[in-house]
């Protein structure tokens, strides 16, 4: 798909850039956790300000329905963005209207303004033609730079796009490009690790990425499905039998596409759901217990994973391998993880991670930074893999 980029833009003396960001972020007793969401729009903003545009962001903050709720305001990003960007950022009581307007007039050439809430309005999640058109008033051009949020079909993420000039975001344009890198037109072989408790939450992804890669890793809760189709004993870990006759339905698909499926050899076993609960390695064929639970794989299966790895030329991450949370079951994921990162600073693999609880995991594995690229998209990330159009990212083309 071909967008526009800000590079397609010479000049931008005087005009406002209506710029939308995912700011989103996690948040505890009032306090940004994680800025990197904040982060990821500078490099956008930064050349809007150099074009010499009026810069409005707008972004929603968690699900206030449609209603002005206070607490989901987003006036605190406003000071740990000025503090990121070094520059004094407005805000405005309203993303539409005269308390926006106001503050637009007011700004200088290169002046960066947070509108409030889109969601405070219940126009946005209907994506409503007034309230896109009342947004698209304030500006001159469109700029989409929440990937995060182009899963949504709403008035800032798709209305305004199709009622101003739009354009792809700095941020945008790499997360496409690193998708593209890895499902898109990868150099192959190409190998997919898919993890996470539940295969339920993922069977689309599961049917689109058999179609799509040379192998696929399924580890997590959701390893367990399958080998209890397979006729495994999983004594009584998580998992789904009632998707006994999906998951050996999505083996063969595997199977007619020529994608090899990597399951666990091994794994690894405790009683009890804790750090450091007593527990053992066992084969797969081993006997289980009522009280035994699947909480890892074992060292045959990430060998077998790394060796697999090192044959392939691109690698796409979702989910962890086992309760990485609670040491030592984080094992499996921390050396799968760490181990694609060599390959990948040795110039060997191109690998791509992303989706809620993989950026986590790489993180406590230290090897974020070591990766190709780390979405920072949770929802958007696996509708991607699942194969969908993303309605922000098909208004821009
Ligand atoms: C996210 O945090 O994944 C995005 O900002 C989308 O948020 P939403 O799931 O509330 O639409």
């Amino acid at each position: 798909m071909t967008f526009k980029t800000l590079d397609d833009i010479s000049d931008l003396h005087g005009k406002t850039a209506l710029v939308r960001v995912d700011f989103n972020v996690p948040v505890e007793d009032g306090r940004i956790t994680d800025d990197t969401r904040l982060k990821v729009a500078l490099p956008t903003i930064e050349k809007l300000q150099k074009l010499g545009a009026k810069v409005a962001l707008l972004a929603h903050f968690d699900r206030p329905k449609g209603k002005v709720v206070p607490e989901m305001s987003l006036r605190f990003v406003a000071p740990a963005l000025s503090a990121l960007l070094g520059t004094t950022v407005a805000f405005a009581d309203d993303c539409v209207g005269a308390d926006a307007a106001d503050v637009l007039k007011l700004l200088p050439a290169g002046g960066v303004a947070l509108l409030e809430n889109v969601r405070f309005h219940a126009g946005e999640e209907k994506n409503d033609p007034d309230f896109a058109a009342q947004l698209a008033a304030l500006g001159d051009i469109y700029v989409n730079d929440a990937f995060s949020a182009a899963h949504r079909a709403h008035a800032s993420t798709e209305g305004v796009a199709k009622l101003l000039p739009a354009y792809a975001g700095e941020s945008m344009r790499r997360e496409l490009d690193a998708l593209n890198a890895a499902l898109g037109t990868p150099v192959r072989p190409t190998i997919g690790i898919v993890g996470g408790s539940k295969v339920s939450t993922k069977l689309d992804l599961l049917k689109n990425l058999v179609g799509k890669l040379d192998a696929l890793a399924i580890g997590g809760g959701m390893a367990n499905t399958f080998l209890y189709a397979q006729g495994h004993e999983v004594g009584g870990s998580l998992c789904e039998k009632d998707l006994k006759d999906t998951a050996l339905e999505i083996l063969k698909e595997a199977e007619v596409k020529g994608c090899r499926i990597l399951l666990p050899l091994d794994v690894v076993v405790a009683q009890e759901f804790k750090a450091h609960a007593p527990n053992r390695i066992v084969d797969l064929g081993a006997e289980l217990s009522g009280d035994d639970k699947i909480f890892d794989a074992g060292p045959k299966t990430v060998a077998q994973l790394k060796d697999v790895i090192d044959n392939s030329k691109t690698l796409i991450w979702n989910g962890p391998l086992g309760v990485f949370e609670l040491p030592p079951f984080d094992t499996a994921t921390v050396e799968a993880a760490k181990f694609a990162a060599e390959q990948t600073q040795s110039g060997k693999l191109i690998a791509v991670a992303g989706g809620g609880d993989t950026v986590a995991a790489l993180n406590h594995a230290g090897v974020v930074q070591d990766m190709t690229f780390v979405s920072t998209a949770g929802g958007a990330f696996l509708e991607w893999m699942e194969g969908k159009d993303l309605p922000g990212v098909s208004a821009l083309g």
